[in-house]
């Protein structure tokens, strides 16, 4: 009998996006964020990009849930937007189908917020808004509602997060996502009292040299967030965002309210600012007097 020839094997058709794209996914928001080509290819930054997004929107996921597992609502405030990728793509993968659902953008550059709106109108992504204002100002928006649920902040500049800190304490947000960027101000601080710090602490070595003095400043400034989103109910946790390659600043923040503020946080921020001469900080990390 004659063997059968072994078959060939077929060439099956692998989809390039395959690995990236996640199912329904709107492939024309990605050309609109410039992440696909016009002809829907993808270009090795575009894909690094948009696996970073992914990687937070999976920290993110899991927050939405539980708001919407507890109510039929839930409302999202977006700081330091920019180009709005990362509401957009939220709204896209996981709350298109929940008409409760809705996003806001804040962002100061009027180029950015015409565009969103305008990109949102087209997308028929209706339940998202853009302001033109800077945090500090959206806390006493009118066209906020009183309650935010979920409040995020990605690489918002300098003091812009901890702008959105004092936004979601007023908005008694139950879950608060911050990558924070670069923040000056607690290493100017340091840098102003150096001098009296070195007859006052042995501990003044750790920002004795220039560079130092910014890294460590943008360290703590991380640390004194966290206590003071602790002294407020809020549990912590701290990661880093693998992947992000795009920028040095890859910690990730997020805050559960838990409604019993850990102990000893307040007390503790309160010492360490008085420890390293910042007292002139209270205001910001512990609130007004
Ligand atoms: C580095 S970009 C990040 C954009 C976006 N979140 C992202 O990760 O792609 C920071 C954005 O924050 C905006 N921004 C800076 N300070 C702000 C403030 N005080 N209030 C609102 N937006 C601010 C800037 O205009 C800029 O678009």
């Amino acid at each position: 009998m004659k063997r059968a020839s072994p078959a060939t094997p077929k060439t099956t058709f692998v989809d390039p996006l395959a690995d990236v794209l996640r199912p329904g996914q709107s492939i024309e928001l990605l050309k609109e964020l410039h992440i696909l080509t016009r002809d829907g290819k993808l270009n090795q930054d575009s894909r690094r990009k948009l696996k970073q997004v992914f990687h937070l929107c999976q920290f993110i996921e899991p927050l939405l849930d539980e708001v919407l597992g507890r109510q039929d609502t839930l409302t999202l405030a977006d700081h330091g937007a920019g180009k709005s990728y990362l509401g957009f793509i939220l709204y896209d993968l996981f709350l298109k189908a929940r008409p409760g659902a809705h996003i806001y953008g804040i962002e100061t550059r009027d180029e950015l917020v015409e565009k969103s709106r305008d990109l949102a109108i087209r997308l028929g992504f209706d339940r998202m808004s853009f302001l033109n204002e800077t945090v500090a100002e959206s806390i006493t928006a009118e066209t906020l509602p009183a309650q935010i649920d979920i409040v995020t902040a990605l690489h918002a500049c300098n003091t812009a997060t901890d702008d959105a800190i004092r936004f979601a304490l007023a908005k008694q947000a139950r879950h608060i996502v911050l990558v924070p960027c670069c923040q000056a101000e607690v290493a100017a601080v340091l840098r102003k009292h150096k001098n009296e710090s070195f007859g006052k602490t042995p501990l003044s070595e750790i920002w004795r040299h220039p560079i130092h003095t910014r890294e460590f400043g943008s360290q703590l400034t991380n640390v004194l967030r966290c206590l003071q989103l602790e002294s407020h109910g809020y549990q912590i946790t701290v990661t880093e965002l693998v992947g992000w390659e795009h920028s040095m600043k890859n910690e990730l923040i997020i805050a559960t309210q838990t409604g019993s503020p850990r102990k000893n946080a307040r007390d503790r921020l309160q010492q360490i600012l008085q420890e390293l001469n910042l007292q002139e900080l209270e205001t910001r990390f512990l609130g007004p007097q």
